[in-house]
């Protein structure tokens, strides 16, 4: 049995990460530490919860009290750092707690991991990190650090430590960094399921700026098939790009979204600009390709039909998000 300790698995990507890998692998026994920020949502873990080698904590990854018993307490010898603060509005708003989870609780699951001599620390980065582009050209591995926003300058700070473990101690760590995700079990405030929900309940669609900011979209379930071949096969102390090769300015995503769902583009509002908003960003994934045979499986077309049929059959989900109603379900599952 692998002992994993996933952090952050009630949020977006590390939830579909449980639900996914649970069903392919019996070999992993899994421990779920989240501390259900706003973000986090236990109905997203229906498929696993009952599972015998799926176990949920609620807490801080920035606890190492905590930590340290969870270490002990399974033999943790592989984590996954999914958890963080991670949506760019809100760290224009406050920036303090993405410093403290993002950055402080990266470092508190370094420490605590060292000690313990694990065989692997995947830490779940962005393509953020490197800023923003021009025109042409795409990230790469060796694109130099310049991050933006006070969300992704947390990431680049988790990573500038991630990688100091690995020259200082070789630690063996390794670093993902993917590129926009959507799909299933997204939190409404990012660009694709608000944008949906909105159009669904005829509300104003808000686009910042022209609509004309590009993003590379990547199906979540392809971004989680290469983080568990990283945790398998990636080379200690290296940094791997994930993307799908799928720029699209919002102004184009947010009209399919309209035209499938056969509404009107009068929703569409045009509304101020975020401060300091990235124009592009685009990955060159032919490192992870080359390395380790990854590549992505889902073709954009097919796949954000799909996402929008989610959202269309799963209205109770983000009705309970949108009532504040899912932040009691751990209250009722675990009788508090
Ligand atoms: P999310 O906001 O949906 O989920 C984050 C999860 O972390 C939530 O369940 C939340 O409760 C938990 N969490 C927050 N603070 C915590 C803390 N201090 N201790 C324990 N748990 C805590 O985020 P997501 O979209 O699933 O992103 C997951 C990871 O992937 C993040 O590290 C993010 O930076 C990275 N990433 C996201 C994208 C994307 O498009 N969403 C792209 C590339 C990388
Ligand atoms: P978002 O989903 O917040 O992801 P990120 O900023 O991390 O890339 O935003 C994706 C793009 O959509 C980004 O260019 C900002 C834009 N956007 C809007 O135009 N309107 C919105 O209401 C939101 C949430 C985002």
């Amino acid at each position: 049995m692998k002992n994993i300790l996933v952090t952050g698995g009630a949020g977006f990507i590390g939830s579909n990460y449980i639900n996914h890998i649970l069903t392919e692998r019996d070999d992993y026994n899994i421990i779920n530490l989240d501390n259900l920020t706003y973000a986090g949502n236990l109905e997203n873990l229906k498929p696993s919860e009952n599972k015998k080698n799926y176990t949920f904590i609620k807490g801080n990854i920035s606890n190492s009290e905590l930590v340290n018993y969870i270490f002990n307490k399974y033999k943790i010898k592989y984590v996954i750092n999914f958890a963080a603060e991670s949506h760019v509005d809100r760290s224009i708003l406050g920036s303090e707690i993405f410093y403290r989870t993002n950055v402080i609780g990266t470092n508190v699951l370094l420490e605590i991991s060292r000690r313990n001599e694990i065989e692997k620390f995947v830490q779940i980065s962005t393509d953020e990190v490197y800023g923003s582009l021009g025109r042409e050209g795409l990230f790469t591995e060796n694109t130099p650090i310049s991050p933006n926003s006070p969300y992704s300058s947390s990431k680049a700070a988790a990573d500038m430590m991630v990688l100091a473990f690995y020259h200082t101690y070789k630690m063996p760590v390794v670093i993902t960094r993917c590129s926009n995700n959507y799909g299933p079990l997204q939190f409404p405030e990012k660009l694709i399921p608000l944008m949906i929900i909105n159009a669904l309940n005829n509300k104003r669609l808000p686009v910042y700026g022209d609509g004309m900011f590009v993003r590379d979209w990547i199906y979540v379930t392809d971004h989680n098939k290469a983080i568990d071949l990283v945790l398998d096969k990636g080379k200690i102390g290296e940094v791997y790009n994930i993307g799908a090769s799928n720029e699209m300015p919002n102004i184009k995503i947010i009209k399919l979204i309209l035209e499938y769902l056969k509404k009107s583009e009068d929703l569409i509002q045009y509304v101020k600009d975020r401060p300091g908003h990235d124009r592009r960003y685009a990955i060159d994934s032919s490192k992870i390709q080359d390395e380790l045979a990854w590549k992505p499986c889902y073709s954009f077309e097919t796949a954000i039909i799909e996402t929008i049929e989610w959202y269309i059959q799963n209205k109770n989900w983000w009705g309970r998000i949108i009532s504040g109603e899912y932040q009691n379900y751990y209250k009722l599952q675990y009788k508090i």
